[in-house]
């Protein structure tokens, strides 16, 4: 049965007529799951109208009471974890365990959240003159925009609206128009948790329309966005032409480095989770491995044997290792790249193909790929955001880094020794926002900072961790001079210490 949904905004379900209709379907098999209207300006506007009239109310509504709706909320994510993991498989493809995973993300990070309202930190000195302390506290911006892509999407919202809510902000919330059923999910179960209404609307529509009015409207005081550095870019200009805050997350050539003392077995076992894991469609999947020459062959070897053994299937199957890509766009994508690939030269040494025959004619299902590749090629370079893993041999470790980091992204890398001097080393040299040890380039908690540089992001917000806060509140700086009297800064200082 096809389930017809809407929007929510100021608290009610409404499904407006007269409206372009988007059908959400499964990638494994087709089959159509939901329509939803697509947003007009005018319903962007109304779901801000809704926001702004909220924000004073939630404002006020103190940070530790603000943390009981998300704990609240985190219990309904656990009851309905079961159900809502397996809309985010038939939803967009990623196998079962890693669906479940996605909402346990949200869980996380709600209850994380729930707790920052206790600390929402400022921080307080003294001041130059007596009588007087200096503080700053942190003031929610207003109404803001999130707009999340199809990848993580329970996980990814939950992040977003745990900040912004905790935070103060009233949210809009717009989904990724492939995940718009995970949307409305996640949208209930803040309804259930008795939101507030205003506080969090939801709606569906293209990014160059409904996305375009949203990010444009004047009442929005901050956009959070996740997805390709093109609209990432036309998002930061949008914020930058009002002077708003833009919490970007883009793309990613994350990097795993092998240096020639590393433990193989454990790097096999990263490499097959960081680069085929959601079939490669994380922002921080290992999309490069970068290995020393010393190990170079039997690494490679090993890994293309493993890589040929994976089973790609019905995600929904526990025993299926990779499912299929999120949609025929992503397929075609993945497929042209690995074409660019061939064309380039680089060396073919497992998959390339669509899988074809029986269940799999119903869905976009491709086989884990790897391609030895030198480090100039485009699939070096690219973002690819599917199952196609590039090789690169190396001389040392300083060619690792300089082949590191010879790319346009910065999100995550990894490096794998045991010579602590390296792995302390890296830390420092692999330009990016996150470094593991020992670890594949995914898995990020949630009470750690989570974002990169160069062209993944601005620098200046990170999801997660207490930095959440930096996205949706700004600093006040508070002087409280409690003397009676004038007193000069910098002026009636230096009588004080007899320097006049
Ligand atoms: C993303 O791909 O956009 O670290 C987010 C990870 C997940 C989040 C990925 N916890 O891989």
């Amino acid at each position: 049965m096809v389930h017809e949904l809407g929007f929510f905004i100021r608290g009610q379900w409404t499904n407006p007529k007269g409206r372009k209709r988007l059908e959400t379907t499964n990638p494994a098999t087709g089959e159509i799951l939901a329509t939803f209207p697509q947003a007009t300006k005018e319903d962007v506007a109304a779901a801000v109208k809704a926001a702004k009239a909220a924000i004073e109310r939630w404002k006020k509504t103190p940070p530790p009471r603000r943390g009981e709706f998300l704990l609240d909320a985190a219990r309904i994510f656990r009851r309905r974890k079961e159900e809502l993991g397996r809309v985010v498989t038939t939803e967009m493809g990623k196998v079962i365990a890693e669906g479940r995973g996605d909402v346990q993300e949200t869980i996380d990070f709600y209850e994380y959240a729930s707790g920052e309202g206790r600390r929402f930190m400022g921080y307080t000195v003294p001041s130059e003159l007596p009588d007087k302390l200096c503080l700053s506290i942190r003031i929610p911006v207003g109404p803001v925009a999130l707009i999340s892509p199809w990848n993580f999407p329970i996980a990814i919202p939950g992040w977003k609206s745990g900040a912004a809510l905790i935070a103060g902000c009233t949210v809009v919330f717009k989904p990724s128009s492939l995940t718009p059923l995970c949307g409305a999910k996640f949208t209930e179960v803040l309804e259930e948790a008795g939101l507030p209404p205003g506080v969090f609307n939801f709606l569906v529509g293209p990014g160059s329309t409904a996305g375009d009015a949203l990010i444009r409207h004047p009442d929005v005081r901050a956009i959070s966005f996740t997805g390709g550095v093109d609209t990432g870019r036309a998002v930061y200009k949008a914020a930058a032409e009002r002077m708003i805050k833009a919490g970007l997350e883009l793309g990613g050539k994350n990097p795993i480095l092998v240096m020639e003392d590393a433990d193989l077995d454990l790097v096999m076992d990263g490499v097959v989770f960081g680069a085929f894991g959601t079939a490669g469609q994380r922002c921080t999947a290992t999309s490069r491995l970068i290995v020393h020459r010393a190990v170079y062959d039997e690494l490679v070897g090993r890994l293309v044997a493993r890589v040929k053994k994976l089973r790609v299937g019905d995600p929904l199957d526990p025993r299926t290792d990779v499912g299929p890509v999120a949609s025929a766009d992503q397929e075609k994508k993945v497929l042209a790249y690995i074409d660019v690939g061939k064309a380039e030269g680089d060396r073919l040494l497992a998959g390339g193909k669509k899988l074809r025959g029986g269940a799999y004619d119903r869905g976009f299902f491709l086989e884990p790929t790897v391609f030895e590749v030198r480090p100039d090629r485009r699939l070096a370079m690219e973002e690819i955001f599917g199952p196609v893993l590039s090789v690169i041999k190396v001389k040392d470790y300083a060619e690792a880094v300089a082949v590191a980091n010879s790319v346009e992204y910065g999100l995550s890398s990894s490096i794998y020794t045991n010579d602590v001097r390296r792995a302390f080393s890296a830390m420092q040299d692999l330009e990016a926002g996150i470094t593991y040890v020992n670890a594949p380039t995914i898995g990020a908690e949630v009470q750690m900072p989570f974002g990169g540089i160069k062209s993944t992001g601005p620098t200046d917000t990170r999801e997660a961790g207490f930095t959440m806060m930096e996205e949706f509140t700004y600093v006040k700086t508070v002087y409280v001079d409690y003397s009676g009297r004038l007193q000069r800064a910098q002026i009636d200082t230096a009588a004080l210490t007899g320097q006049g």
